[in-house]
């Protein structure tokens, strides 16, 4: 399982699920709510769309939308032999490390950790945001669709 809040999806997390898709039989995208992270700009309709969109290509991956649910608890529930998180620096890493530990904690799954290749080090989803909300060119970070989406959203 892949857990994350996609608001919106971009082309790290996209290579991420690709790698994934090839070293497991089935991956369960799921987009969850993160506490840190108040007020998402997307709904969780839009997002699930959005994710649905973005995986049409790869067989094998599913998508589901949970709100106020712990990422381990759905891991369990779904089955997930286990929990797959992007890594793209070391400023990730003591967040995530934490994460990882405590989802071992409460259900005994462990997480593997999937490295984005260098050229999408600097992409987020707040940077992607930031950089739509005020005009700038997001193409080529998230794929079409999406960008289409930030487009009609800051238009609103
Ligand atoms: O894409 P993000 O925002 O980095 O993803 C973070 C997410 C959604 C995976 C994390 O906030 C999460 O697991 N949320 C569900 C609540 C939960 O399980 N919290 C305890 C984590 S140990």
């Amino acid at each position: 399982m892949f857990p994350g809040s996609f608001d919106p999806i971009h082309y790290g997390h996209i290579e991420v699920v690709e790698k994934a898709a090839s070293l497991f039989d089935h991956v369960v995208v799921a987009s969850l709510s993160n506490p840190q992270k108040a007020n998402p700009l997307f709904s969780g309709e839009e997002r699930k769309e959005m994710l649905e969109e973005s995986f049409a290509h790869l067989s094998g991956v599913s998508v589901v939308i949970v709100e106020g649910v712990l990422a381990a608890t759905l891991a369990k529930e779904v089955g997930a032999s286990a929990i797959v998180k992007g890594l793209r620096a070391v400023t990730d890493f003591d967040n995530e490390f934490q994460m990882a530990q405590m989802n071992h904690r409460l259900t005994g799954i462990d997480t593997l950790f999937i490295t984005t290749s260098s050229s999408r080090t600097f992409i987020s989803s707040r940077l992607i945001r930031e950089v739509a909300r005020y005009g700038g060119d997001v193409s080529g970070l998230v794929p079409d669709p999406v960008a289409k989406r930030l487009q009609e959203k800051f238009s609103e």
